[in-house]
């Protein structure tokens, strides 16, 4: 496996990521494709109506403005997600926001306390805590337009959303974001109900209530656009079931998972990311199960309950065989984060593999 300069540099914080990224290949694509990407690809599919050469891609979070987006394409990922947005301005946690980690074998559910360092080895974990930072629709709107324009046919941008708390009724501002991504052109939608820096039980996507008023709101404020929700690992089938049934029917698909939550720790045993901040979301390698397992389980109940959702999964994908994997446990899409970071010639690589 290789592991290349990220194209989001860890030591640099979210803001000068945004200015300056991507870094490394990416940085040398972003106004064209490599000459020497040549993969031939298979007919294209089709995925929540849109046409797509493999529907393998980047999901939400590391592809923070249209730059990103359009070196992600040249690389090949057909299905890029544009870093979720808010109604308004919020600014990023301080630096570390991305530290690497190192649970023995995979990572529990239980928000266990890990080892997190800046040793970015492969098979790489980390933990990102960021809280969701975005910048103004004013400057968001014009540049996720351009992103979505840098897509070329068989290629989708998607758009990352997700309300506030503490501004009135939660679903509305649901509701408006959904709106202003798409005033920008964003052929899907997909509602993050799963930021794990709100806290590891408070999470929207356990309070399946809540989550059918949203996205009532959401269908009813844009009815005309695919809409995927983003959850977290369920650990009890009865709630994940109940949300199939209060929302299975009404959105066109379920992004899942975000990350696992975990407590990391430096090596003198104090909290890794600051005090403030014990827990802190995984992604990488040693979540590639709980993924796995979301995808199975959804599958099951999509066939259970004749439903047609679509399902992304996500988690862990490092390697093309990963994307096999996910997609004979159900997905219809498979999208990678860390394992593109680290690795921007997955795309490419996989393509070559299925090929
Ligand atoms: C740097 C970084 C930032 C992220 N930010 C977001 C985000 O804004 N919204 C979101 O829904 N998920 C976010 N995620 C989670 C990813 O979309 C993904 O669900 C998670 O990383 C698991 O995939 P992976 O194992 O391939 O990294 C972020 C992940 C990373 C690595």
């Amino acid at each position: 496996m290789k592991t290349e300069i990220p194209y989001y540099n860890p030591e640099l914080s979210y803001e000068d990521n945004y200015k300056e990224g991507p870094f490394g290949y990416f940085a040398d694509i972003v106004e064209k494709p490599d000459p020497s990407f040549a993969v031939s690809v298979k007919k294209p599919v089709s995925f929540l109506g849109c046409s797509v050469d493999l529907p393998f891609g980047i999901p939400a979070g590391p592809l923070l403005n249209s730059r990103y987006i359009k070196a992600a394409f040249h690389a090949g990922f057909d299905l890029c997600v544009y870093k979720t947005v808010r109604t308004q301005e919020h600014k990023s946690h301080p630096l570390p926001n991305v530290l690497a980690i190192h649970p023995e074998g995979v990572l529990s559910a239980d928000c266990e306390a890990v080892l997190a360092d800046t040793r970015y080895n492969q098979p790489l974990s980390i933990t990102n805590s960021f809280g969701v930072p975005s910048f103004n629709p004013d400057i968001w709107q014009p540049d996720m337009a351009e992103a979505v324009k840098a897509a070329s046919d068989h290629q989708v941008m998607i758009g990352s959303f997700q309300g506030t708390r503490g501004k009135g009724k939660i679903e509305e501002d649901y509701a408006l974001a959904a709106r202003m991504v798409a005033e920008t052109g964003a052929p899907v939608l997909e509602a993050n109900l799963s930021c794990p820096n709100e806290g590891v039980n408070s999470l929207l996507c356990f309070d399946a209530p809540l989550v059918q008023k949203i996205v009532e709101a959401i269908k009813a404020a844009v009815p005309d656009r695919p809409l995927l929700i983003k959850t977290a690992y369920f650990k009890d089938n009865a709630k994940l079931a109940d949300l199939v049934s209060r929302v299975g029917h009404l959105v066109s698909g379920f992004s899942t998972i975000n990350t696992l939550s975990a407590r990391p720790l430096d090596e003198k045993g104090q909290a890794a990311l600051s005090p403030s901040r014990p827990e802190g979301g995984v992604c990488g390698d040693a979540i590639r199960w709980a993924g796995l397992e979301m995808v199975q389980r959804l599958a099951a109940f999509r066939e259970e309950k004749s439903l047609d959702y679509a399902i992304v999964g996500v988690g862990g994908v490092n390697k093309p065989e990963h994307y096999k994997a996910y997609i004979e446990a159900g997905a219809n899409a498979v999208m990678t984060a860390t394992g593109s970071m680290w690795n921007p010639h997955l795309a490419e690589e996989t393509k070559k593999f299925l090929a």
